[in-house]
């Protein structure tokens, strides 16, 4: 676990600094001996532990948000690429890989003594069209083992952490294949599980894996199944030896839906019986039907997120905080959930304008709950 680097106070004073880290950040990087070197080693800091937070960064926005930048290095001891480690990005063609963008965030994370989080390896979602053609399990299975072997292989000692499968279940499982529909559950079936996380911990030793899911923190039927679902999946793995380190908790958490206390303590009570971490992997507040008042909306958005993780707090310590985003300037939520009133969304810890909400101080509070 990383040791805290920077505090709030530190926020502002080391957003000049980390944006002169970041510039001076121009090497080109031409292969893996260039990710295997180890990072700057983060400044000594205060004696006391706290849960490690982190970001999802767009390698776009990196590049070209100087103030955005330096807030990244200013306040994460993880990042994870919201969308550049993904199939579409990686594989425009069934013979390219394209890692410019990937390499961007690695670098920054490299020369920031950042940690990584890979995001995803086996997933339904952002699949190059040229994927529908994989026609048997054999091409499956030799498609998705030597994506893995080269994307991992490449990063391998860089990114500490690999979300191997993301949201396997169907949305709303009724049965144990209930997989969600992706061409690896279409060819493979539940198989792709298994193999995911063999290539993955062949590729990298040292990396841990995760499977991460969605809707799994709510009261209601869907999610009290999705629930079931994982736990049923999860000693599947466990009774076939499939390496696996961790649960991710995507946390997209809604105005609009009850967090299940009693439902996620016996999730997380079940995963820790099964030897596996929890980490909370891309959190943030679902803002579109809260008042649009800023003052009220931020209130509500953080005293969410407090619900949310005093409830896993008091049962668990999540091994990281990371939340989708770090500031209202660069979140998903506006692509689907845009506001009837046509006031921007505030989902994230920092405003548009990087200044910390009290969100972010929600955040701040439960880190210090792992000393
Ligand atoms: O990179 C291209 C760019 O070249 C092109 O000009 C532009 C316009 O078409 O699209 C860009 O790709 C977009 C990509 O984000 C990068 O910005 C895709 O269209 C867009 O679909 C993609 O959306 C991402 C989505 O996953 C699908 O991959 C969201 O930003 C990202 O927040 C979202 O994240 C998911 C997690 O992976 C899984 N859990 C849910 C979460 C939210 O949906």
């Amino acid at each position: 676990m990383l040791i805290e680097r920077r505090t709030r106070r530190d926020f502002l004073a080391g957003a000049a600094k980390a944006a002169v880290l970041g510039l001076s950040g121009t090497t080109v990087l031409s292969g893996v001996s260039a990710f295997a070197t180890p990072p700057i080693e983060p400044p000594a800091s205060a004696a006391e532990k706290l849960i490690p937070y982190g970001a999802a960064v767009r390698s776009d926005a990196l590049a070209s948000d100087l103030t955005y930048r330096a807030a990244m290095a200013a306040n994460c001891q993880i990042i994870v690429p919201e969308s550049e480690l993904k199939w579409t990005e990686l594989r425009p063609t069934r013979d390219q890989y394209r890692f410019e963008k990937a390499d961007a965030i690695l670098d920054f994370a490299r020369l920031n003594g950042i940690d990584v989080r890979g995001h995803t390896l086996a997933w339904s979602g952002a699949m190059p069209a040229w994927t529908d053609a994989i026609a048997t399990p054999v091409e499956a299975e030799r498609e998705l083992v030597d994506h893995i072997q080269t994307v991992v292989g490449r990063y391998r000692g860089a990114v500490q952490c690999w979300d191997v499968v993301n949201e396997p279940l169907a949305h709303w499982p009724e049965d144990d294949a209930s997989f969600r529909p992706s061409i690896w559950a279409s060819r493979l079936r539940g198989n792709y599980l298994p193999i995911a996380l063999r290539a993955t911990a062949a590729a990298d030793p040292g990396a841990r894996l995760v499977l991460n899911e969605y809707d799994l923190e709510f009261s209601g039927p869907r999610f009290m199944a999705r629930r079931h679902a994982l736990i049923r999946l999860l000693r599947t793995l466990r009774d076939r030896d499939v390496p696996l380190h961790a649960v991710g908790l995507q946390a997209h958490l809604f105005a609009d839906r009850a967090i299940d206390r009693d439902g996620l303590q016996t999730l997380l009570a079940e995963i820790a019986k099964l030897k596996l971490d929890v980490l909370i992997t891309q959190l943030d507040v679902i803002d579109y039907e809260l008042p649009g008042k800023v003052s009220e909306r931020d209130a509500q958005v953080a005293s969410l997120a407090a619900g949310f993780l005093k409830t896993v707090c008091e049962v668990a310590c999540p091994k990281a905080i990371v939340t989708w985003g770090l500031s209202d300037r660069y979140s998903w939520v506006p692509t689907y959930f845009k506001r009837p009133d046509g006031l921007p969304n505030r989902p994230l810890p920092l405003d548009a304008d990087l200044r910390p909400k009290p969100l972010y101080d929600v955040i701040e509070e439960f880190r210090r709950k792992a000393a």
